[in-house]
Protein backbone atom coordinates (compact mmCIF):
# COMPACT_ATOMS: atom_id res chain seq x y z
CA UNK A 1 0.00 0.00 0.00
CA UNK A 2 2.77 2.21 1.18
CA UNK A 3 4.21 1.61 -2.45
CA UNK A 4 1.48 2.78 -4.26
CA UNK A 5 1.20 6.05 -2.61
CA UNK A 6 5.14 6.34 -2.99
CA UNK A 7 4.65 6.00 -6.68
CA UNK A 8 2.41 9.24 -6.44
CA UNK A 9 4.09 12.75 -8.01
CA UNK A 10 3.54 15.04 -5.77
CA UNK A 11 3.86 17.95 -8.48
CA UNK A 12 1.47 16.34 -10.79
CA UNK A 13 -1.86 15.95 -8.27
CA UNK A 14 -5.31 16.29 -9.68
CA UNK A 15 -6.14 19.58 -7.39
CA UNK A 16 -10.16 17.89 -7.23
CA UNK A 17 -11.29 14.88 -7.09
CA UNK A 18 -15.25 14.11 -7.86
CA UNK A 19 -16.04 10.35 -6.69
CA UNK A 20 -19.51 8.46 -7.29
CA UNK A 21 -20.01 6.07 -4.34
CA UNK A 22 -21.54 3.16 -5.96
CA UNK A 23 -22.59 -0.12 -5.30
CA UNK A 24 -23.62 -0.28 -1.60
CA UNK A 25 -27.21 -1.91 -2.02
CA UNK A 26 -25.15 -4.80 -4.51
CA UNK A 27 -22.52 -5.29 -1.55
CA UNK A 28 -25.01 -6.09 1.17
CA UNK A 29 -27.23 -8.22 -0.79
CA UNK A 30 -24.33 -9.82 -2.20
CA UNK A 31 -23.75 -10.98 1.63
CA UNK A 32 -27.48 -11.42 2.07
CA UNK A 33 -27.92 -8.16 4.27
CA UNK A 34 -30.58 -5.78 3.42
CA UNK A 35 -29.43 -2.83 1.09
CA UNK A 36 -29.20 -0.34 4.05
CA UNK A 37 -26.45 -2.65 5.93
CA UNK A 38 -24.23 -1.61 2.45
CA UNK A 39 -24.63 2.07 3.05
CA UNK A 40 -23.78 1.36 6.85
CA UNK A 41 -20.54 -0.16 5.74
CA UNK A 42 -19.71 2.33 3.20
CA UNK A 43 -19.29 5.62 5.87
CA UNK A 44 -15.65 3.23 6.28
CA UNK A 45 -14.84 3.93 2.72
CA UNK A 46 -15.70 7.75 3.20
CA UNK A 47 -13.15 7.62 6.17
CA UNK A 48 -10.29 6.36 3.87
CA UNK A 49 -11.18 8.12 0.58
CA UNK A 50 -11.23 11.78 2.74
CA UNK A 51 -8.07 11.04 4.71
CA UNK A 52 -5.93 9.40 1.86
CA UNK A 53 -7.04 12.54 -0.33
CA UNK A 54 -5.69 14.87 2.42
CA UNK A 55 -2.44 13.06 3.16
CA UNK A 56 -1.30 13.03 -0.57
CA UNK A 57 -2.44 16.80 -0.84
CA UNK A 58 -5.32 17.07 -2.80
CA UNK A 59 -7.40 20.02 -2.42
CA UNK A 60 -11.14 19.27 -3.34
CA UNK A 61 -12.54 16.09 -3.04
CA UNK A 62 -16.49 16.15 -3.63
CA UNK A 63 -18.35 12.44 -3.01
CA UNK A 64 -21.59 11.98 -4.69
CA UNK A 65 -23.62 10.87 -1.52
CA UNK A 66 -27.25 11.19 -2.70
CA UNK A 67 -28.90 12.23 -5.93
CA UNK A 68 -32.43 14.14 -6.55
CA UNK A 69 -33.65 11.02 -8.38
CA UNK A 70 -32.23 8.93 -4.97
CA UNK A 71 -36.01 9.87 -3.46
CA UNK A 72 -37.39 7.34 -6.01
CA UNK A 73 -36.32 4.77 -3.96
CA UNK A 74 -37.93 2.57 -1.17
CA UNK A 75 -38.88 5.09 1.76
CA UNK A 76 -37.63 2.97 4.32
CA UNK A 77 -34.00 2.75 2.60
CA UNK A 78 -34.50 6.62 1.93
CA UNK A 79 -35.13 7.55 5.86
CA UNK A 80 -32.30 5.08 6.22
CA UNK A 81 -29.74 7.27 4.50
CA UNK A 82 -30.84 10.50 5.85
CA UNK A 83 -30.62 8.86 9.24
CA UNK A 84 -27.01 7.92 8.50
CA UNK A 85 -26.10 10.66 7.40
CA UNK A 86 -27.25 13.34 10.30
CA UNK A 87 -25.23 10.45 12.52
CA UNK A 88 -22.39 10.03 10.70
CA UNK A 89 -22.03 14.12 10.04
CA UNK A 90 -22.49 14.33 14.08
CA UNK A 91 -19.70 12.05 14.61
CA UNK A 92 -17.31 12.76 12.16
CA UNK A 93 -17.45 16.99 12.49
CA UNK A 94 -14.60 16.10 15.18
CA UNK A 95 -12.30 14.02 13.25
CA UNK A 96 -12.70 16.79 10.16
CA UNK A 97 -11.66 19.25 12.76
CA UNK A 98 -8.58 17.29 14.02
CA UNK A 99 -7.62 16.59 10.46
CA UNK A 100 -8.45 20.30 9.43
CA UNK A 101 -10.61 19.54 6.97
CA UNK A 102 -13.27 21.76 5.50
CA UNK A 103 -16.97 20.67 4.73
CA UNK A 104 -19.13 22.27 2.36
CA UNK A 105 -22.38 20.99 0.25
CA UNK A 106 -23.80 21.12 -3.35
CA UNK A 107 -27.40 20.19 -4.16
CA UNK A 108 -30.71 21.13 -3.37
CA UNK A 109 -30.17 21.39 0.29
CA UNK A 110 -33.58 23.01 1.76
CA UNK A 111 -35.50 19.84 0.14
CA UNK A 112 -33.62 17.84 3.21
CA UNK A 113 -35.31 16.64 5.93
CA UNK A 114 -35.09 19.26 8.53
CA UNK A 115 -32.48 16.87 11.05
CA UNK A 116 -30.24 16.59 8.47
CA UNK A 117 -30.01 19.88 6.86
CA UNK A 118 -29.51 21.33 10.46
CA UNK A 119 -26.69 18.55 10.66
CA UNK A 120 -25.25 19.80 7.50
CA UNK A 121 -25.11 23.45 8.11
CA UNK A 122 -23.42 22.55 11.87
CA UNK A 123 -21.14 20.75 10.24
CA UNK A 124 -20.11 23.50 7.68
CA UNK A 125 -20.05 26.23 10.31
CA UNK A 126 -17.86 24.17 13.00
CA UNK A 127 -15.25 23.32 10.11
CA UNK A 128 -15.61 26.50 7.72
CA UNK A 129 -11.71 27.69 9.34
CA UNK A 130 -10.35 24.42 8.27
CA UNK A 131 -7.51 24.92 5.49
CA UNK A 132 -5.68 21.38 4.20
CA UNK A 133 -8.69 20.29 2.09
CA UNK A 134 -12.40 21.05 1.19
CA UNK A 135 -15.00 17.83 1.68
CA UNK A 136 -18.18 18.30 -0.68
CA UNK A 137 -20.66 17.08 -0.45
CA UNK A 138 -23.48 16.60 -3.46
CA UNK A 139 -26.68 15.66 -1.89
CA UNK A 140 -29.88 16.25 -3.31
CA UNK A 141 -27.94 16.70 -6.33
CA UNK A 142 -28.49 16.96 -9.67
CA UNK A 143 -26.36 18.96 -12.56
CA UNK A 144 -28.92 19.29 -14.78
CA UNK A 145 -31.23 20.77 -11.57
CA UNK A 146 -27.98 23.01 -10.75
CA UNK A 147 -27.45 23.76 -14.67
CA UNK A 148 -31.02 24.92 -14.88
CA UNK A 149 -31.00 26.96 -11.58
CA UNK A 150 -27.90 28.94 -13.29
CA UNK A 151 -29.76 29.12 -17.21
CA UNK A 152 -32.82 31.06 -15.27
CA UNK A 153 -30.30 32.87 -12.40
CA UNK A 154 -28.61 34.67 -15.42
CA UNK A 155 -31.88 35.16 -18.27
CA UNK A 156 -32.96 37.11 -14.67
CA UNK A 157 -29.91 39.19 -14.60
CA UNK A 158 -30.13 39.80 -18.24
CA UNK A 159 -33.54 40.64 -17.99
CA UNK A 160 -32.69 43.10 -15.33
CA UNK A 161 -30.31 44.89 -17.11
CA UNK A 162 -27.25 43.62 -15.70
CA UNK A 163 -25.89 41.36 -17.80
CA UNK A 164 -25.55 41.70 -21.80
CA UNK A 165 -26.75 38.10 -23.11
CA UNK A 166 -23.73 38.36 -25.58
CA UNK A 167 -21.05 39.42 -22.24
CA UNK A 168 -22.32 35.96 -20.47
CA UNK A 169 -19.20 33.81 -20.35
CA UNK A 170 -18.17 30.32 -18.89
CA UNK A 171 -16.92 32.43 -16.14
CA UNK A 172 -20.51 33.48 -15.47
CA UNK A 173 -21.80 30.52 -15.44
CA UNK A 174 -19.21 28.51 -13.45
CA UNK A 175 -20.47 31.75 -11.00
CA UNK A 176 -23.85 30.34 -11.18
CA UNK A 177 -23.22 26.63 -10.36
CA UNK A 178 -23.27 25.60 -6.58
CA UNK A 179 -19.75 24.94 -7.52
CA UNK A 180 -18.91 28.33 -7.40
CA UNK A 181 -14.98 28.89 -6.62
CA UNK A 182 -14.20 25.37 -6.72
CA UNK A 183 -11.83 24.46 -9.35
CA UNK A 184 -13.21 21.56 -11.98
CA UNK A 185 -12.62 17.71 -11.01
CA UNK A 186 -9.71 16.73 -13.15
CA UNK A 187 -10.10 13.04 -11.92
CA UNK A 188 -13.69 11.71 -11.50
CA UNK A 189 -13.71 8.09 -10.04
CA UNK A 190 -17.50 5.55 -10.32
CA UNK A 191 -17.45 2.41 -8.04
CA UNK A 192 -19.46 -0.93 -8.33
CA UNK A 193 -18.36 -1.21 -12.32
CA UNK A 194 -21.39 1.30 -13.40
CA UNK A 195 -19.91 2.88 -16.32
CA UNK A 196 -22.43 6.41 -16.17
CA UNK A 197 -22.32 9.79 -14.77
CA UNK A 198 -25.94 9.82 -13.30
CA UNK A 199 -26.39 13.42 -13.41
CA UNK A 200 -23.55 14.37 -11.54
CA UNK A 201 -21.39 17.51 -12.37
CA UNK A 202 -21.73 17.39 -15.75
CA UNK A 203 -20.49 20.85 -16.86
CA UNK A 204 -17.54 20.72 -14.55
CA UNK A 205 -16.43 17.42 -15.54
CA UNK A 206 -15.95 18.65 -19.10
CA UNK A 207 -12.52 17.34 -19.17
CA UNK A 208 -11.87 15.07 -16.26
CA UNK A 209 -10.33 12.01 -16.64
CA UNK A 210 -12.89 9.09 -15.25
CA UNK A 211 -11.51 6.02 -13.73
CA UNK A 212 -14.43 3.26 -13.47
CA UNK A 213 -13.14 0.49 -10.37
CA UNK A 214 -14.94 -2.98 -10.57
CA UNK A 215 -15.16 -3.00 -6.60
CA UNK A 216 -18.24 -1.85 -4.78
CA UNK A 217 -17.92 1.44 -2.77
CA UNK A 218 -17.98 -0.41 0.95
CA UNK A 219 -14.53 -2.11 -0.31
CA UNK A 220 -13.22 1.41 -1.18
CA UNK A 221 -9.76 1.63 0.64
CA UNK A 222 -6.70 4.48 0.10
CA UNK A 223 -5.09 1.99 -1.80
CA UNK A 224 -7.77 2.44 -4.19
CA UNK A 225 -7.62 6.28 -4.11
CA UNK A 226 -3.60 5.60 -5.24
CA UNK A 227 -4.55 3.42 -7.97
CA UNK A 228 -6.44 5.54 -9.06
CA UNK A 229 -4.43 9.08 -8.67
CA UNK A 230 -1.60 6.63 -10.50
CA UNK A 231 -4.14 5.90 -13.82
CA UNK A 232 -4.55 9.80 -13.99
CA UNK A 233 -0.81 10.76 -13.90
CA UNK A 234 -0.15 7.99 -16.58
CA UNK A 235 -2.88 9.31 -18.91
CA UNK A 236 -1.84 12.07 -21.76
CA UNK A 237 -4.59 14.55 -21.25
CA UNK A 238 -4.77 16.87 -24.49
CA UNK A 239 -7.43 19.15 -24.47
CA UNK A 240 -7.96 18.71 -28.35
CA UNK A 241 -4.61 18.77 -29.26
CA UNK A 242 -2.31 16.45 -30.75
CA UNK A 243 -0.36 13.88 -28.37
CA UNK A 244 2.86 15.65 -30.56
CA UNK A 245 1.78 18.99 -29.59
CA UNK A 246 1.66 18.14 -25.68
CA UNK A 247 4.80 16.58 -25.73
CA UNK A 248 6.69 19.60 -26.89
CA UNK A 249 4.76 21.58 -24.19
CA UNK A 250 6.39 19.38 -21.68
CA UNK A 251 9.60 19.64 -22.97
C1 LIG B 1 -24.64 4.01 -3.70
O1 LIG B 1 -24.95 2.66 -3.63
C2 LIG B 1 -25.22 4.83 -2.59
C3 LIG B 1 -26.34 5.72 -2.97
C4 LIG B 1 -26.81 5.89 -4.17
C5 LIG B 1 -26.93 6.47 -1.90
P1 LIG B 1 -26.32 2.12 -4.19
O2 LIG B 1 -27.34 2.21 -3.11
O3 LIG B 1 -26.68 2.78 -5.46
O4 LIG B 1 -25.97 0.58 -4.45
P2 LIG B 1 -26.31 -0.26 -5.74
O5 LIG B 1 -25.83 0.51 -6.92
O6 LIG B 1 -27.80 -0.43 -5.75
O7 LIG B 1 -25.60 -1.54 -5.54
C1 LIG C 1 -25.57 7.67 -8.29
O1 LIG C 1 -25.78 6.33 -7.98
C2 LIG C 1 -25.93 8.53 -7.13
C3 LIG C 1 -25.07 8.40 -5.97
C4 LIG C 1 -23.98 7.69 -5.89
C5 LIG C 1 -25.49 9.15 -4.82
P1 LIG C 1 -27.14 5.59 -8.37
O2 LIG C 1 -26.97 4.18 -7.94
O3 LIG C 1 -28.30 6.32 -7.84
O4 LIG C 1 -27.13 5.72 -9.96
P2 LIG C 1 -27.87 4.85 -11.06
O5 LIG C 1 -29.30 4.80 -10.65
O6 LIG C 1 -27.26 3.50 -11.05
O7 LIG C 1 -27.62 5.57 -12.34
MG1 LIG D 1 -26.27 2.45 -7.41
Amino acid sequence: MEDLKSLIDKEKLPRHIAIIMDGNGRWAKLRGKPRVFGHRNGVQAVREATEAAAEIGVEYVTLYAFSTENWGRPKAEVNALMTLLVGTLRKEVKTLNKNNIRLKAIGDLKQLPEKSYQSLMEGIEETKNNTRMTLVLALNYSAKWEIMRAVRQLAQEAKDGNINPTDISEKHFDDALSTKGIPHPELMIRTSGEKRISNFLLWQIAYAELCFLPIFWPEFRKEHLYQAILDFQNRERRFGKTGDQIAREGE
